[in-house]
């Protein structure tokens, strides 16, 4: 592989190479430039930092293992270690985000919050921030998400929240996104729209990241613990919008010395025309706000997406994402739906570990391409299969 070094973050402009900026509706214009001018500037605030830290601490549980998989690795012939997002309180990653923009939104003195999702983890991860604050909240989702994870809706309702059905389209999160995007527009005072990936218009995207950089920073502190370097060979996680991953490599983006892999949903096959394969099957394209890959028709329709799994059916990659896979920086594999199931199943009986469908696309890289076996590999275990439970059920006959 090509790699060309440079930085991989993203510029005072918003935008990782070509992908990113923000494309937005002039409505939306004032909320996003407020953000823009103040993202940085509150971040770096020390009560901010400390409000944060501690919340991520006390109240997530992190900082979150780094298990050493030994029966994984015997198999595999390598070693593979995971990094337990899935023990984050509310089983998954998502919180670390909903964490940093609920103490943004009451630092910019919002009293409203809304949200998109699709596996239903963001709007549970949402919702369990509002809940903490004592926030209004709104999550918007696909009527067909709203019946593959039911007991996610039953937690965000449990929670407080609203949860509205998303009916147009595909009815899925590329739909619960232009809802939520239509509620910004109508409530711009008020309001701000926790986006639960590295998707969105400059900042979003980089302000994601930022949230979710905490996951590759105790990487790096606890693999020199471990292995007395900090450095991993391969980070290896799935995506969707990309915030998981965004995470895992933040700390690793601009050392050629680790290698990035990237796993991206292809349902019932990249070319089936039932897929959510972005790298393989997108081209440049603007999506919710940010210019990036994106799944679309000759004439720049953007088809609906396919994946079994809720938190990966999405058209479009975060542009950070587009960058690392155009400029050859990162390792692109496509997973199907079966070889997804197949590897959860697996890591289940050999390790113990029920991982969410998402995450189960990450675990299938290892039937795809082998690894030396004295290099380290990593594996961003994104969240718990506890929501997922009746389609393996379901899958399995089980
Ligand atoms: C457990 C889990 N992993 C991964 C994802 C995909 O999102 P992202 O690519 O932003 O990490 C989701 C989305 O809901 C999720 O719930």
């Amino acid at each position: 592989m090509n790699k060309v070094m440079g930085t991989y973050h993203v510029n005072e402009k918003g935008y990782y190479g070509e992908f990113g900026g923000a494309y937005i509706p002039e409505m939306l214009y004032p909320n996003v430039e407020e953000l823009r001018q103040n993202y940085l500037k509150v971040m770096a605030e020390p009560s901010f930092q400390e409000e944060f830290h501690q919340l991520l601490r006390d109240y997530v549980g992190r900082p979150t293992p780094l298990y050493y998989a030994e029966r994984l690795s015997k198999k595999y012939h390598t070693k593979i270690y995971l990094k337990r997002e899935d023990l984050c309180h509310t089983g998954a990653h998502k919180v670390n985000n909903t964490i940093g923009q609920i103490l943004m939104a009451k630092r910019l003195g919002k009293n409203r919050i809304i949200a998109e999702t699709g596996a239903g983890q963001h709007g549970v991860a949402t919702a369990t921030v509002c809940a903490l604050m004592g926030i209004q909240c709104v999550v918007y989702m696909g009527e067909i998400d709203i019946k593959r994870q039911a007991p996610n809706v039953a937690r965000m309702k449990m929670l407080g929240a609203e949860v509205v059905p998303a009916t147009s389209g595909s009815k899925t999160l590329k739909d619960a996104t232009n809802e939520a995007i239509r509620d910004w527009i109508n409530n711009p005072v008020d309001t701000h729209y926790i986006i639960g990936s590295v998707v969105g218009p400059h900042p979003y995207p980089d302000m994601v990241a930022r949230f979710q950089s905490v996951i590759s920073e105790e990487i790096k502190k606890q693999l020199h613990e471990k292995e007395g370097r900090e450095n991993p060979d391969h980070v290896i996680a799935c995506v969707g919008g990309g915030s998981n991953a965004a995470g895992a490599y933040y700390h690793f983006l601009d050392n050629a010395d680790v290698n990035i892999i990237a796993v991206e949903a292809a349902g019932k096959g990249v070319h089936s025309g039932e897929s959510a394969a972005t790298s393989a099957l997108g081209k440049d394209g603007i999506i919710h706000g940010s210019r990036t890959l994106l799944m679309q028709t000759n004439d720049g329709q953007i088809t609906e997406p396919y994946s079994i799994s809720a938190g990966l059916d999405y058209p479009g990659v975060g542009p950070m994402h587009a960058h690392l896979y155009k400029s050859g920086r990162a390792e692109f594999i496509s997973i199907t739906d079966d070889e997804a199931m197949t590897s959860g199943l697996g890591l289940s009986q050999l390790e113990g570990i029920i991982p969410a469908i998402e995450t189960s696309h990450a675990f299938a890289v290892f039937d795809h391409r082998t690894f030396k076996e004295d290099e380290i590999v990593v594996v961003n275990l994104s969240g718990r299969g506890d929501k997922d439970l009746n389609t393996y059920i379901d899958y399995f006959k089980l």
